[in-house]
């Protein structure tokens, strides 16, 4: 049968790295990893090539934490690829990023499908270029019945605006008599946001060395452990999500107890 693994096959683990994983996998994995991909910008400024660049190469390393996260028996990686805020940038630029779901999955999805990764969105997806939103839906629709990791794009998402609509909802639901305020939870509320059913970050990590959490899953990060890096998101590496597991796994996670 012809392989379609190429680029998961092409992506050798050092045996240095791959003896840092076998000791990470005999403590607790975090379940679900967000990363706030920054620096691709810089990265491209640094080597005097166009900002898009930067995002081409910031395309490339998508593959390769993907790749990583499901080694690592990671369940959900979410990865903040553009935010409500992002349209102000150049035309050409949000042209540019609003090509890559489809760059990346034209020649990835054929892997993912074989590796049982599915693949899911949150954001205002309907509000995406046609084309962009194909893609998008295709690789979702292809992917819906597997149960490995979840690889779930954050796409034209913005916190603030979700958690309002789910007010909205909810507020709604309750004047409908659908529901009654006193029985508002945390749980009845998180089932109103886009994540649904997922369970929230156990770690996030972003890139570039700005400590902003920008405007990114702001009810879901409440309990997360945060992990800032000055690496540029086109050079985060294998190694860097191992690092951060690390210092993940030396954290001690209180949820507000002693
Ligand atoms: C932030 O860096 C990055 C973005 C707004 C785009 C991120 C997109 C990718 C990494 C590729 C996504 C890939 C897929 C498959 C959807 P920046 O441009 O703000 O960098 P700067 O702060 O250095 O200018």
């Amino acid at each position: 049968m012809f392989n379609k693994l190429t680029f998961w096959k092409k992506r050798a683990i050092s045996s240095s790295l791959q003896e840092r994983i076998n000791v990470l996998k005999q403590q607790s994995i975090p379940e679900h990893i967000a990363i706030i991909m920054d620096g691709n910008g810089r990265w491209a400024k640094k080597r005097n090539l166009p900002r898009i660049a930067g995002h081409h190469e910031g395309m490339k390393c998508v593959k390769r934490i993907t790749k990583m996260a499901d080694e690592l028996g990671i369940k959900v990686l979410t990865l903040y690829a553009f935010s409500t805020e992002n349209w102000k940038r150049p035309k050409k630029e949000v042209e540019y990023i609003m090509s890559l779901p489809e760059q990346f999955l034209s020649t990835f999805l054929p892997e993912l499908i074989e590796k049982n990764v599915k693949v899911t969105s949150i954001g205002y997806t309907e509000q995406l270029p046609a084309h962009t939103l194909k893609a998008l839906e295709n690789a979702k629709e292809k992917t819906k019945d597997n149960t490995g990791l979840i690889l779930n794009f954050a796409l034209n998402y913005g916190s603030r605006s979700e958690i309002l609509y789910a007010v909205k909802n909810l507020v709604n639901d309750c004047k409908n008599n659908d529901i009654d305020a006193h029985d508002i939870t945390d749980e009845l509320f998180s089932s109103y946001l886009m994540t649904e059913g997922m369970a929230d970050p156990d770690l996030l990590i972003r890139t570039s060395g700005e400590l902003r959490i920008s405007n990114f899953m702001l009810w879901q990060l409440a309990y997360t452990e945060l992990w800032f890096t000055e690496v540029f998101w086109p050079d985060f590496s294998e190694e860097h999500l191992v690092e951060a597991i690390e210092v993940f796994q030396n954290r001690q996670r209180r949820f507000g107890g002693v």
